[in-house]
């Protein structure tokens, strides 16, 4: 099944039609809020917004644990994660999508995994390529049968927010290789490596990330307000896209990979 994990921007999915919603209890406390379970066009999945349903919790403060265990635990098997960023790649602008396929993690003082809780021995998981190859593929593919073009892979850059950047800051990413800045991608694919969960970022950049482009003199809150806006619609056909694929829960469902008429 998939599971939507929703960030600024997209606190609700409108179009999904709601079965009900469940509230988790998890043993890292509680998710974000409760899981929105329904269907787009037909096709179970699984609602969560990130920073709440009424986006009141910051970045450095989501259960990133209690909200992929949630997930896990409800069937959840393949997860798209959308999430806004400063772009940093002059491909980036405001307006422009990435799926990436790279992360550098700068936060720091959040809870990053579950090993010391499933009591088995201490195991060092591979995540050469943080995101699933997958999950990324249905990603640029349900984009493409959107009309959309985004960049095929990219250096996501977390930070701990929940301020922006300084200048000085977004160069060092820059110089590091990042493409493009947020606060949320850590630990989330982590969390989703460690659950075994197929998990890939859709990342849409609302702001050129500070001291770049229109962001030289300052960060705009107005402008990504506006194109936050302006991506909403976008984005849910993408995701209506990514629902009318084979996750294995459905019979009768397009095949793998297909994208159903929309
Ligand atoms: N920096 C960090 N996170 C963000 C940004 C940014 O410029 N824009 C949207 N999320």
């Amino acid at each position: 099944m998939l599971g939507i994990i929703g960030g600024s921007g997209l606190t609700k999915l409108p179009g999904l039609s709601v079965t009900h919603r469940q509230v988790v209890r998890t043993p890292f406390g509680e998710p974000s809020g409760p899981l929105t379970i329904g269907s787009l066009d037909g096709h179970s999945v699984v609602f969560l917004a990130r920073h709440g349903y009424g986006h009141t919790i910051p970045p450095h403060l989501v259960n990133y644990r209690a909200n992929i265990w949630a997930m896990q635990r409800h069937g959840v098997t393949h997860v798209v994660s959308v999430a806004t960023v400063g772009g940093i790649h002059p491909q980036l602008a405001p307006g422009r999508i990435c799926v990436p396929d790279q992360i550098i993690d700068y936060t720091h003082g959040r809870e990053t995994t579950w090993a010391e809780y499933n009591g088995k021995p201490v195991t060092h998981l591979d995540f050469t390529w943080p995101y699933c190859a997958e999950m990324r593929g249905r990603c640029l593919e349900a984009l493409g049968h959107a009309g959309e073009s985004p960049l095929d892979g990219g250096v996501y850059a977390a930070t701990q927010g929940p301020r922006l950047e300084t200048k000085a800051e977004v160069e060092r990413l820059a110089r590091d290789g990042a493409d493009m800045v947020g606060m949320t991608g850590m630990p989330e694919a982590y969390l989703a490596r460690e659950a075994e969960l197929c998990y890939a970022a859709i990342a849409v950049s609302v702001n050129w990330a500070a001291g770049r482009g229109d962001s030289a003199a300052g960060i705009s809150p107005e402008g990504i307000e506006q194109t936050m806006g302006d991506m909403a619609t976008r984005i849910r056909v993408v995701l209506k896209n990514l629902a009318c694929m084979n996750y294995g829960d459905e019979a009768g469902a397009a095949t793998p990979g297909g994208v159903c008429d929309v």
